[in-house]
């Protein structure tokens, strides 16, 4: 049997393979809320238009209303034959309301009716995605504030650097999470056009209102060419740029987590609630969540490549290449959303060791540049200079086996004369973070400041 919607000038129906390789469906029945929503608003207008009738547009809308009850009580049989969602909405309509579903397709194509409805889709994941981000900042700060004076050991390379705060470093991913938020804000003020009405390519002869349609759906305003707006998915490969810049972000703490809770440092503690354990290893104690946080920025970097791959080249204006924006996109940005509300649940659940975090802050010579600094500030050296003195004496420290606070004044007195007893009061990891007053430094007066600020910052952003 040939096709009820497009069938006029086929006499057979697809290849079995055909049908198989066309069919949408599986994954684009997820856009059926927007692709009604985008339906009503088109009948609306056509309606006002005096394009149809106004008893065929409340059938419509009617109709329409019944299908999305169907589809969200369970009711709905999707079928593969009507390839994607669009037919499969507009087939039941037919079997509801009789031939006035066929005039609601005046003056529209499924390339713009695909195009609206994906760019509300993503909208719409983009203000779900936004708000699971506010809920993981306000969680990262809570901790941040509450650990505005827990010394932990800061690293560059990997290797002991200088002490920071644990709410220091716990706020840095407030900011990156702030920046991520801003692009995908940026991305949704891009793709807030409608293409509805841009019809197959061309636009269409019939006398539409596309500022009402735009209005009806939320939009800011019509897409202003045809042409680009049924083949353009800026809007997709934006988001998903946005996406996973974010999921690195992600990756980076999650990482972090999976160092820091390994007995080999044993600086954090998750609970039960977020780490699994192993069937044969009785001790072990998991912390899976993180990895897969991980993990998942493989899928959410790999689903922008793919379209950006889908994209390039493509002539305008729709070919059917880009119907295969939607399942990576789909499954990138669930996954997202997924692993920023893991992340939240892990940083709400994990506990610093604070005692352990602070002997680890002391070894590796954490304070030598405060050693440094002092020499600097106090016998007026060059910093050049006072580097150089200061690596010997941790050599010595070194070779004694002692941190640097425990070696002997007499023997920094054999490199520097100079040196006084006042060094030691530098030298401590608590003087050191207090003395990083600088601003965005880590001493703790500084991020009691920046948590509140930020918790501040967020609490207004949800009235
Ligand atoms: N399922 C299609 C897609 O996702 C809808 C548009 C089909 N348009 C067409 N001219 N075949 O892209």
């Amino acid at each position: 049997m040939s096709n009820k919607m497009w069938g006029g000038r086929f006499a057979a129906g697809p290849d079995a393979i055909m049908e198989e390789i066309n069919a949408s469906i599986e994954f684009d029945r997820h856009l059926y809320r927007e692709d009604i929503a985008a339906s009503k608003a088109h009948a609306a207008m056509l309606a006002k238009q005096g394009i149809i009738t106004r008893e065929d547009a409340g059938k419509i809308a009617h109709g329409l209303d019944t299908i999305l009850s169907e589809i969200e009580g369970g009711k709905f049989e999707f079928k593969r034959a009507l390839e994607d969602i669009h037919m499969n909405v507009e087939s039941r309509l037919a079997d509801l309301i009789g031939p006035a579903a066929g005039r609601l397709h005046t003056a529209r194509s499924r390339n713009d009716q695909v195009a609206t409805d994906f760019r509300l889709w993503m909208r719409a994941m983009i203000d779900a995605i936004d708000a699971t981000l506010a809920g993981y900042q306000r969680a990262l700060a809570e901790k941040a504030l509450a650990h505005a004076g827990t010394v932990m050991p800061g690293f560059t390379h990997l290797q002991t650097a200088q002490p920071v705060t644990f709410g220091h470093h716990l706020l840095a991913y407030v900011e990156m999470a702030g920046r991520d938020r801003g692009r995908f804000a940026d991305a949704r003020k891009r793709l807030n056009e409608s293409p509805l009405g841009a019809a197959a390519l061309a636009g269409t002869s019939f006398p539409l209102d596309r500022d009402m349609t735009a209005k009806a759906l939320g939009f800011d305003r019509p897409a202003a060419n045809s042409l680009d707006a049924v083949s353009d998915r800026d809007f997709a490969m934006e988001t998903l740029g946005a996406a996973s810049i974010a999921s690195i972000h992600l990756s980076r703490l999650a990482e972090e987590i999976v160092i820091w809770t390994s007995p080999l440092t044993g600086l954090v503690r998750l609970s039960d609630k977020f780490t699994t354990g192993s069937s044969i290893m009785p001790q072990k104690r998991n912390p899976d969540a993180a990895e897969l946080v991980r993990a998942k920025t493989g899928r959410i970097v790999g689903a922008s490549h793919a379209l950006l791959m889908v994209m390039k080249g493509l002539p305008l204006a729709y070919a059917k290449d880009m119907q295969e924006d939607k399942q990576g996109a789909m499954d990138a940005l669930s996954a997202l959303a997924l692993s920023v509300a893991a992340m939240t649940g892990m940083v709400h659940d994990m506990q610093p060791d604070a005692a352990r975090m602070k002997k680890a802050a002391g070894e590796g010579y954490a304070t030598a540049t405060d050693l440094a600094d002092w020499l600097v500030r106090t016998l007026k050296l060059p910093f050049r200079e006072a580097h150089h003195i200061t690596g010997r004496i941790v050599a010595k420290a070194a070779d004694a086996g002692v941190m640097l606070h425990r070696l002997p004044l007499a023997v920094m007195r054999e490199i520097e004369p100079r040196i006084t007893d006042a060094v030691f009061a530098v030298l401590t990891v608590d003087r050191s973070v207090k003395s990083r007053t600088s601003y965005g430094g880590t001493a703790p007066k500084n991020v009691r400041a920046q948590a509140r600020k930020w918790l501040r910052k967020l609490a207004k952003e949800h009235k």
